[in-house]
């Protein structure tokens, strides 16, 4: 990132993490989140996974949550995740799920959390579909990755993780995940890390993000390439091209409410495109991330605000 992209995102999290910012949004209401989170409830986010794939684009669904403070609420969004993979497989609508791992407990109670995640993961091998077990930030990470080994390796072959391009570590991390054959989504990050394990420009994320994918696709893996930034879209189809690797040995992935008519040209020229799809009323943490990323995001939420 450059010196005033890196500003604006430090900028953007300090002001969010503001707790009269937080209570001023809140009160002002969902209203400011829809551009980006789908609905305030499952039943809505299945329509609009539907209308999702009625343009070729599959999904990943988000119950919002995470960063919890009681081990209650991780039994109430465990069997929210339980129900979600039940409406999915009913329904028929072509989508697979995220989930994150403080919204299960991680911080308050490793074990109990690790099986909330067993449990999700193994009612969605029932039912034949996938978890991905979203990335948060580095103080996360190692137990983030541990836990997926340990699932797969019982069996839930079902499951996968997301690495950041801008860590250090990820490569190594990569290659790790590539020789146990278990899936990756590879995004480039989207929290705020120092310099000593992160890299802070744009051009060193880009180029090792570009590397980890290489890797990936060069030994067959299917691997889940989540950005909207066409120094990495475009890259990964040329590649693609010059390196004869199928169009299905991949997928696009993109957040909901961004990028959508590229969304759907992607789908159209025969690309695997899935997009995240995020619902609930849990939606500030996810919110502020996203105005972070970009300063373009805000006018996007100030666009629709006004319409
Ligand atoms: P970035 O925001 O860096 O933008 C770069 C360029 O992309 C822009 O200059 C422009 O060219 C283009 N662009 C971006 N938005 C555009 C728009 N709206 N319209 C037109 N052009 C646009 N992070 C994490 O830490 N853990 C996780 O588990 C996940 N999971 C995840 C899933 C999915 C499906 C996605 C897409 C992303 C994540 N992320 C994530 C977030 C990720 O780490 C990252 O913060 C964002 O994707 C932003 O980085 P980008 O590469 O998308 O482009």
């Amino acid at each position: 990132m450059n010196l005033g992209s890196t500003l604006y995102r430090k900028t953007m999290l300090a002001i969010a993490g503001n707790p009269t910012v937080k209570k001023l949004s809140l009160k002002y209401g969902r209203r400011l989140a829809g551009r980006f989170v789908a609905s305030d409830h499952l039943q809505g986010a299945l329509q609009e996974v539907a209308s999702l794939n009625r343009l070729g684009i599959s999904a990943t669904i988000d119950a919002l949550g995470e960063g919890i403070r009681h081990l209650d609420e991780a039994r109430t969004y465990r069997d929210e995740y339980l129900k979600l993979l039940d409406a999915i497989a009913d329904t028929g609508v072509n989508a697979n799920v995220s989930l994150k791992p403080t919204q299960m407990g991680l911080a308050l109670d490793a074990d109990a959390c690790y099986h909330h995640i067993q449990a999700i993961v193994s009612r969605a091998q029932e039912r034949g579909n996938f978890v991905r077990i979203d990335m948060e930030d580095s103080s996360c990470t190692q137990a983030t990755i541990d836990m997926t080994i340990r699932l797969h390796r019982e069996g839930l072959t079902n499951v996968g993780t997301v690495l950041q391009a801008y860590l250090h570590r990820t490569e190594g991390d990569a290659t790790d995940l590539l020789d146990r054959q278990i899936r990756l989504r590879l995004v480039k990050g989207a929290y705020r890390e120092p310099a000593n394990i992160a890299f802070q420009r744009k051009e060193e994320i880009i180029a090792n993000f570009r590397k980890i994918i290489r890797l990936h696709l060069d030994r067959g893996a299917y691997t889940a390439i989540a950005s909207h930034d066409e120094a990495i879209v475009g890259w990964v189809k040329q590649y693609a091209r010059e390196h004869g690797i199928p169009k299905d040995q991949f997928e696009f992935q993109m957040l909901y409410g961004l990028r959508m008519k590229d969304q759907a040209r992607l789908a159209k020229e025969g690309y695997r495109v899935r997009c995240y799809v995020p619902y609930g009323t849990m939606w500030y943490p996810y919110y502020t991330r996203r105005l972070a990323e970009k300063p373009a995001n805000l006018w996007l939420v100030v666009r629709h605000l006004l319409r």
